[in-house]
């Protein structure tokens, strides 16, 4: 009996393998390695200290996604495969879209035809939009204002139809709000292509010498110190959450359940940079910049149902995340 974790080489997938592994569970890797390395399935051995196996496949080969489920008892699946970025998913919506709903399609199809019919899936906090009211809670109304953002509530709504048509299905949607920082051994963490876009990333690249200085995108927002608030989460304590959310669907006994992932508490872009410092001992140059179009001003999660119905709460603070997402990069970057 063992878990697929699709997208398992990734940054949060990574995270979660090893603790799933730590926790002792059986699990099956699946990645085409689009945003990942192979490297990876040795880190992840080395630090869980236990094996697994892995499929170089992508979610849209049907053919070689299918000898995955023959060759092994998948009882759950944890769906973090898929394309992430915001700018780029407006340049090239033909490819999200083909890749995050296809190849949810295929991999549910699959799934029914081996009679694995438990989901775990990777959602996000784009699809509130523009919250009316903080804190954010899992029955607010959704919109999107990007295709990433629409592939994510695309298939929030294809599994909850998947279940209506047949209630033998457990559904767990989880809606992650900023996941950052990395493994406390800094051998794993975050690992953008390019000039990065989300400031955590960015942040470091600064540290790092690599940027010059981070632009904060508007000073101007409703909100305490006018910069952007966000609800920033350690990438460690969201692996949890999918350990409790694996708990909970064996469980369930045909349902749908919606969960956000956060800690609950808002941090502005200068607040973020002061923890950073303050962490690391490291002075992040800055200049107050333009508002990035789409932004929102403050989101955060009220993460009261998962802590009620999950029985999780994340317990690392925001100095732990800047400490761990540097303490990768340093060692990894330079
Ligand atoms: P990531 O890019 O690091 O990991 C995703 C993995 O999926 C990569 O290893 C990639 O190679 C793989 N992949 C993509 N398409 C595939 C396909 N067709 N077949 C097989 N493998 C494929 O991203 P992440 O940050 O670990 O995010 C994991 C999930 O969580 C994604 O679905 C993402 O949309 C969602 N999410 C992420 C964030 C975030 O800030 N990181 C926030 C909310 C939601
Ligand atoms: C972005 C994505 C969201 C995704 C989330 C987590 C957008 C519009 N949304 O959220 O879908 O789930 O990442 O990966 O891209 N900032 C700066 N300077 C920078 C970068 C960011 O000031 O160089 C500010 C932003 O204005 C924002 C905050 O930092 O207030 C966080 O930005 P970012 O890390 O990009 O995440 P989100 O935009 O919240």
């Amino acid at each position: 009996m063992s878990i697929l974790v699709t997208g398992g080489t990734g940054f949060i997938g990574s995270h979660t393998a090893i603790e799933l592994l730590e926790k002792g569970e059986e699990i099956v890797i699946v990645d085409n390695l689009c945003n990942s390395k192979i490297e990876m399935c040795d880190k992840i051995k080395e630090i869980s200290g236990k094996d697994f196996k892995f499929y170089k496949v992508d979610l849209l080969d049907r053919e070689n996604l299918e000898k995955v489920f023959k060759e092994n008892d998948i009882t759950e699946v944890i769906h973090f495969a898929g394309l992430k970025a915001v700018g780029e998913s407006c340049e090239k919506p033909i490819e999200y879209y083909h890749n995050n709903i296809t190849g949810t399609l295929v991999l549910v199809d699959l799934m029914r035809k081996y009679k694995c019919k438990n989901i775990v899936f990777s959602s996000s906090a784009t699809v509130y939009g523009k919250p009316k009211e903080l804190p954010i809670k899992e029955d607010f109304p959704l919109s999107t204002t990007n295709p990433y953002g629409t592939t994510k509530l695309m298939i929030e709504q294809i599994l909850t139809d998947i279940h209506k048509s047949d209630d033998e299905w457990n559904v767990i949607i989880l809606r992650y709000f900023n996941p950052i920082g990395a493994h406390e051994s800094g051998e794993i963490g975050e690992n953008p292509n390019g000039i990065p876009n989300n400031i955590m990333p960015y942040i470091n690249y600064v540290a790092a010498d690599k940027l010059d200085h981070l632009n904060v995108f508007g000073n101007d927002y409703d909100t305490p110190d006018g910069t952007g608030v966000r609800d920033y989460i350690h990438v460690v304590d969201l692996a949890l959450g999918h350990l409790k959310a694996i708990d909970k669907i064996r469980k369930m006994n045909g349902q749908v359940e919606i969960y956000n992932l956060g800690t609950g508490q808002g941090y502005s872009v200068l607040e973020l940079v002061q923890n950073f410092e303050k962490a690391n001992g490291i002075k992040i140059k800055y200049e107050i910049a333009e508002r990035r179009p789409g932004d929102i001003a403050a989101c955060y999660a009220d993460p009261s149902k998962a802590k009620n119905e999950l029985g999780w709460v994340a317990t690392r603070n925001l100095e732990q995340m800047c400490r761990d997402s540097w303490r990768y990069t340093e060692k990894n970057l330079k």
